[in-house]
């Protein structure tokens, strides 16, 4: 008897593997995190064999904690960090390099070389994206320059490329699945999301051979089955692959033209669905692929915020001065007023709306009273100002008022974020009660696709309505002003280049 659907969410800092039953209820959830490496200035890169054993390590996890066995498994859905690269032997299955992660800057050459070549409009008009580093397009390109006889290895079909949903589901199946979905494939910079195919221009453009690239499919169909031998004994269909931001749009159930959520993770990511057209923003925010289901595809405006998350991991991990994320709830309520603190979290430089690669990370208003507690309150306010940069930029370039805000992630469980945020937006914030919107978007897609569940109506009925709403409760006047504060750190640090 099949009770159960998997989902497997391959975030940035960490994987975690979550069991769904029928009710649409989380039976159980494992997690681990693994090594981040920042080998020089701006470059982040992950190692893909840690990451595939990390999702082995909770796919165990999953069965060891709770009753479920794998063989009541109905279907596996994998919703993943977008646009992270990895080039792997398609014989051994051996990376020949370490995945280049979203944030990492190390292709920012090649990308200014592209601009000053004067292909912004070429990329843009084909992929619905801005020429940056976070693009896996480029991250190839380097990868290929970087290894000696990587090119010629490629040409020859000895290579394979993949974001990390098809590394993943190309592990689960020993090698059987070689694919990728449409979202992930709107984030490689190589897809043309109004044709829907891998784009024959940029690849020659990028000397790009396509035989390293995998099949692109939709969103709720089944792609392959896991190797018995990878899943404990069990062939089970992989039945989705996600970017993590559109299985979050999913999980809200945001279907409707001009509804927009918010995931705070490692990064912050705004998406609005915008139908069954792309709409191609004036303002640098990126047009892509929300889902494709039934063959039908849906367009989504994004506006993508390198570091939101990171920065409170930063102030656990780099600056030492927390031990948990959580503590900075109250040390922002602990931290005195007169003290303000700006802070421009641009660890890998700066996303949407500014598109600056070279800009880096700056504090602004240091007395002698400052604190670790005006740090941390710091920090999270500069989340929320990175929110208010970008949703602004939606309502301009759309026409489209955006009067409440859905929200989810782990950072929203601080209550001081979410009221900051409220505030400085001067708009509702909701916070479902269980705020996992991205596993459970990945889990519907793949259950939907094995008939684990019949349809959407049943899935709405079994969505959760319960919801926690933040009202804006500060005075309009202080909120501009701290805006126009923030505006002036972030103008400031732009700056500064060294
Ligand atoms: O585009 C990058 C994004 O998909 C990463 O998401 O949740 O790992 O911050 P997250």
């Amino acid at each position: 008897m099949k009770k159960y659907i998997l989902a497997i969410d391959q975030g940035t800092t960490s994987s975690r593997a979550i069991l769904f039953d029928k009710m649409g209820k989380k039976v159980e959830v494992a997690q681990k995190e693994f090594t981040q490496y920042f080998p020089e200035n701006g470059w982040v890169e992950h190692d893909a064999n840690e990451i595939w054993q990390s999702v082995q390590s909770v796919l165990a996890d999953v069965f060891i904690q709770s009753d479920a066995k794998p063989a009541e498994v109905a279907a596996i859905g994998i919703t993943n960090q977008r646009e992270t690269t990895v080039i792997w032997d398609r014989k051994t299955g051996l990376p020949i390099y370490h995945a280049l992660v979203w944030q990492s800057r190390q292709s920012a050459e090649i990308c200014e070389k592209l601009i000053s070549d004067g292909y912004e409009e070429f990329f843009h008009e084909k992929t619905g994206l801005v020429i940056d580093p976070y693009f896996s397009a480029t991250k190839i390109r380097w990868i290929l320059d970087c290894i000696e006889g990587a090119q010629e290895r490629a040409e020859a079909g000895e290579l394979c490329f993949g974001t990390i949903d098809t590394w993943l589901a190309w592990r689960l199946s020993a090698g059987e699945i070689f694919a990728t979905d449409v979202t992930n494939a709107s984030r490689t910079m190589l897809y043309n999301i109004s044709e829907g195919s891998w784009d024959k221009e940029i690849l020659e453009l990028l000397n790009i051979p396509e035989i390293m690239l995998p099949e692109v499919k939709g969103n709720s169909e089944i792609y392959g089955y896991t190797k018995s031998f990878h899943f404990f004994g069990e062939r089970v269909p992989v039945a989705n692959l996600i970017g993590d931001q559109q299985a979050a749009l999913v999980g809200h159930f945001a279907f409707d033209e001009g509804m927009v959520k918010n995931t705070y993770g490692t990064g912050s990511f705004l998406v609005m669905n915008t139908g069954e057209k792309p709409h191609f923003s004036e303002h640098k925010l990126l047009t892509t692929v929300a889902y494709q289901l039934s063959g039908k595809v849906t367009y989504a405006l994004e506006g993508s915020i390198f570091i939101a998350g990171s920065v409170v991991q930063w102030l656990r991990d780099g600056l030492g001065i927390i031990r948990k994320s959580s503590e900075t709830e109250q040390m922002a309520k602990l931290a005195q007023s007169h003290e303000d603190i700006y802070f421009v979290p641009a660890f890998t430089g700066l996303g949407a709306p500014y598109w600056d690669s070279e800009v880096r990370g700056a504090i602004f208003g240091l007395t002698r009273g400052t604190s670790k507690n005006e740090i941390a309150k710091a920090a999270l306010q500069a989340i929320c100002y990175q929110v208010k940069d970008v949703l602004d930029t939606m309502v301009v370039d759309t026409q489209i008022d955006i009067p409440r805000l859905v929200v989810d992630g782990g950072a929203t469980k601080n209550d001081y974020l979410m009221q900051f945020q409220a505030d400085i937006l001067q708009t509702s914030i909701i916070r479902p009660f269980d705020a996992e919107a991205t596993a459970w978007g990945t889990a519907m897609l793949a259950g939907l696709a094995v008939g684990f569940w019949e349809d959407w109506s049943v899935l709405r009925e079994l969505h959760q309505k319960e919801m926690i709403v933040f009202e804006p409760k500060m005075e309009a006047g202080e909120q501009e002003q701290r805006y126009q504060n923030w505006q002036k750190a972030v103008e400031a640090s732009r700056i500064f280049k060294v």
